[in-house]
């Protein structure tokens, strides 16, 4: 690979005058986008601790009416990425977003994709599309893109939940934007698609002569994420991943386009590296606590607490507790990078 040549070796009036004409010379910045072997990245493994996230949030419900902040959220932002970009990954999007007992958030929809994690406190919904969607701890409800959705919450208590986004993906694309409309009218059929598709394997007879539909499940219990994290595990081989995608029950695909979400089971005692892929993710721990090592940076994290990982890093992954297993969230750009047809998954290889 040979050293080419720098923008100093440029005479200056030269340099000028293209700058003049909006012109670059692609020599002196090709190495930089794109370099042999391995991409730069400028994510840096963060983790978020809610012991320093929840007070602020709680505080932010004093300092600023809802009517002020119509979403009142902290985002997870990677000191690597400029923190005013709100970025956790170069791709994705997280917040931590603060719901108090009768508060709405309006009805919109919007270009990015959207999902909510429940992290705390319950009475929580969202309505998507009419059909109104419970929210517990450690549930999963999609907000695909152009889907109407809002948010309440009839219960007591504060409730938080953690929002991901592609929405840095989408904003980098110049098509980042939403609209508002008036309160939605509930169907009279709540959590329909759960009611629908609780079973894995089973689907409604009628949809196997219909057009497949889009995001025909909308609310993924963490209960049932559960239960099959643990029947799994006795069905993985012990050096193996507990993992779960979750998934369109009618195609078997990612549930949305662009980012993946699974869960992780760690085993008690167990230590864990991850086979090294090309997508970033951020993990967020559902139950228990552990260790992970990221790109060789360490981070102890307990259940709530989120961190980020960048492309291409090694990770690896121990559960604290050798009595009890732990539960992680992840988060992923690889249906995005599916598509764009490069996602690479090396076991064991380096470049
Ligand atoms: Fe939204």
């Amino acid at each position: 690979m040979s050293e080419l040549g720098s923008l100093e070796d440029l005479p200056l009036d030269y340099r000028q005058e293209l700058t003049d004409l909006s012109l670059v010379p692609l020599w002196p910045s090709l190495r930089a986008v794109l370099p042999y072997g391995r991409p730069s990245a400028q994510t840096t493994p963060t983790l978020w601790r809610y012991a320093d996230i929840r007070p602020n949030l709680l505080r932010a419900g004093e300092l600023t009416p809802i009517e002020k902040a119509e979403r009142r959220v902290l985002v997870l932002a990677n000191p690597g990425l400029r923190l005013e970009t709100l970025r956790a990954t170069a791709t994705i999007y997280i917040g931590m977003q603060l719901i108090l007992p009768g508060e709405t958030a309006p009805n919109h929809r919007h270009t990015p994709c959207a999902v909510r994690f429940v992290i705390e406190g319950s009475g929580g919904y969202t309505v998507v599309e009419g059909e109104k969607l419970p929210m517990e701890k450690g549930d999963l409800i999609l907000t695909p893109s152009g889907l109407w959705h809002e948010h309440g919450h009839d219960g007591d208590g504060p409730v938080v939940w953690l929002d991901a986004l592609d929405l840095p993906l989408i904003y980098a694309i110049e098509n980042s934007y939403a609209v508002e409309a008036p309160l939605q009218q509930f169907d009279d059929d709540p959590d329909a698609s759960q009611t629908r598709y609780c079973r894995a394997g089973l689907v409604p007879y009628a949809s196997l002569d219909a057009p497949r539909a889009r995001y025909p499940l909308l609310r993924y219990p963490w209960r049932e994420v559960r239960d099959g994290l643990r029947s799994l595990a006795q069905a993985t081989p012990a050096d193996a991943p507990v993992q779960l995608a979750y998934v369109n029950p009618e195609t078997g695909a990612e549930c949305l386009h662009t980012l993946g979400f699974s869960a992780l089971m760690l085993r008690p005692g167990e230590s864990l590296t991850l086979p090294r892929r090309s997508s970033s993710m951020v993990m967020h721990g559902v139950e228990g606590g552990g260790q992970a090592v990221v790109d060789g940076v360490e981070m102890r994290w307990e259940e709530t607490d989120t961190f980020a990982v960048p492309t291409h890093a090694e990770v690896s992954l121990a559960n604290a507790s050798t009595s009890k297993p732990a539960f992680l969230f992840v988060v992923d750009d690889a249906p995005l990078q599916r598509r764009l047809g490069f996602h690479e998954v090396y076991h064991g290889s380096k470049f």
